[in-house]
């Protein structure tokens, strides 16, 4: 992209597209040399894993292009689009090549190490951060590196994970102001979404690592809104294919207009058994379609499935989590065998089995294919 047509813009809101493409590339060219460099240094299966990673940052960054490519700037700014795409493209081929010389056992291997990416969807109340947080310890305890995400201004992650809910989301370095980004802020030029893991995560238990949008208990919603663009840039940015990714996601059909979801690789939609919550779920499935889906029903008694919307696993209402909720502790931590928590450890199992079954990486070499 010309540098002239972005310093012309009087458009702040160009100068942000175009400035979070180069920040994209950026990454790609990051993880790539990366990967290069292990060509000499690693082992098969890291190398192999290094560029796993590559290829699957490139398969997030692309579906988020098509979506952009749908945007308001789109038509204007469709040369420096079509052009991203192709540097996407350049990564995604080089990663193609690069793991077609390898030997296909170590790449098989390789590709049981990369971690899953997990947004978590559903109405206010189904359960959302019962699950991610749960969800998240229990892959750290399985020896992963987890990042857990809270993206939800009313915030919900910090309690389920067990984190204090004195810790407030990006501190002020990690951010700047910015004319054109949504609420006027982005992440901070010259930190990469990589590094602001490596700085700003904050220590979870089991090891995993958290980042928050806000406090738990705070009533001023600027400081959300000043994370939240910076939160989605590291999450879609940050492609360390051995992580763990949980997002817990805001209620409600705005997000995925907004694609908070693009950082992952699987939606979980939890239902609860409440008749508005599967019609929240049955106008969020179409809406985060491009991401293959799992259904979570939470909550549940003795009520027969929604119709139309089978779950693939069913988490029961159980006393126990929501006793934990009323003392201020993680289920994880107040009853660690009870049926809830179980269910959930299910829910790692399959979203593992799928993962593992490849599904996810068929399906973005469909979506790449721009
Ligand atoms: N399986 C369950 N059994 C009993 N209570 C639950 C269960 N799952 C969640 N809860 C409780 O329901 C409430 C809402 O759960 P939460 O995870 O905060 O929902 P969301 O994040 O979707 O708004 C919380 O009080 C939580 O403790
Ligand atoms: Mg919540």
């Amino acid at each position: 992209m010309s540098a002239s047509r972005i310093m012309d813009g009087a458009d702040p809101r160009a100068d942000w597209l175009l400035a979070s493409l180069a920040r994209q590339a950026a990454v790609m060219e990051a993880m790539a040399a990366g990967a290069r460099g292990g060509a000499t240094t690693g082992d098969a299966e890291g190398r192999a894993l290094a560029w796993l990673g590559v290829q699957g940052q490139a398969a997030r960054y692309a579906r988020n292009l098509e979506a952009r490519a749908r945007g308001r700037l789109a038509q204007r700014w469709e040369p420096e689009l079509a052009a991203h795409g192709q540097v996407l493209r350049r990564h995604r081929d080089e990663a193609d090549q690069a793991l077609a010389l390898l030997d296909p056992d170590v790449v098989s291997e390789a590709r049981r190490r990369v971690g899953l990416r997990v947004a978590v969807v559903g109405k206010g109340g189904a359960g959302k951060s019962m699950v991610s947080g749960t969800l998240a310890r229990l892959l750290a305890r399985r020896g992963h590196d987890v990042l857990a995400a809270d993206l939800d201004t009313n915030p919900g992650l910090a309690f389920s994970l067990g984190v204090p809910p004195s810790q407030g989301g990006l501190p002020a370095e990690a951010v700047e102001e910015h004319a054109g980004a949504a609420y006027g802020w982005r992440l901070r030029s010259g930190i990469s979404p990589a590094e602001a893991v490596e700085r700003f995560a904050l220590p979870a238990p089991d090891g995993a690592r958290f980042l928050p949008l806000g406090k738990i208990d705070e009533v001023d919603k600027t400081g959300p809104k000043r994370s939240l663009v910076a939160l989605l840039e590291v999450l879609l940015g940050f492609g360390n294919p051995s992580w763990d990714v949980v997002g817990d996601l805001e209620a409600g059909p705005t997000t995925p207009f907004e694609r908070y979801h693009g950082f992952a690789d699987r939606v979980v939609v939890v239902v609860g058994p409440a008749w508005r919550s599967a019609m929240t779920a049955r106008r969020l499935l179409p809406l985060v379609a491009d991401i293959p889906t799992t259904v979570v029903a939470n909550r549940m008694r003795d009520e027969p499935d929604h119709p139309g919307i089978e779950p693939a696993v069913r988490i029961p209402f159980d006393p126990a989590v929501a006793d934990a909720e009323r003392r201020g502790l993680a289920p994880l931590d107040a009853c660690p065998g009870s049926p809830a928590v179980e269910a959930v450890a299910h829910l790692a199992d399959v979203l593992r089995g799928d993962h593992e079954a490849g599904r996810h990486h068929d399906h973005d070499r469909q979506e790449v294919a721009l």
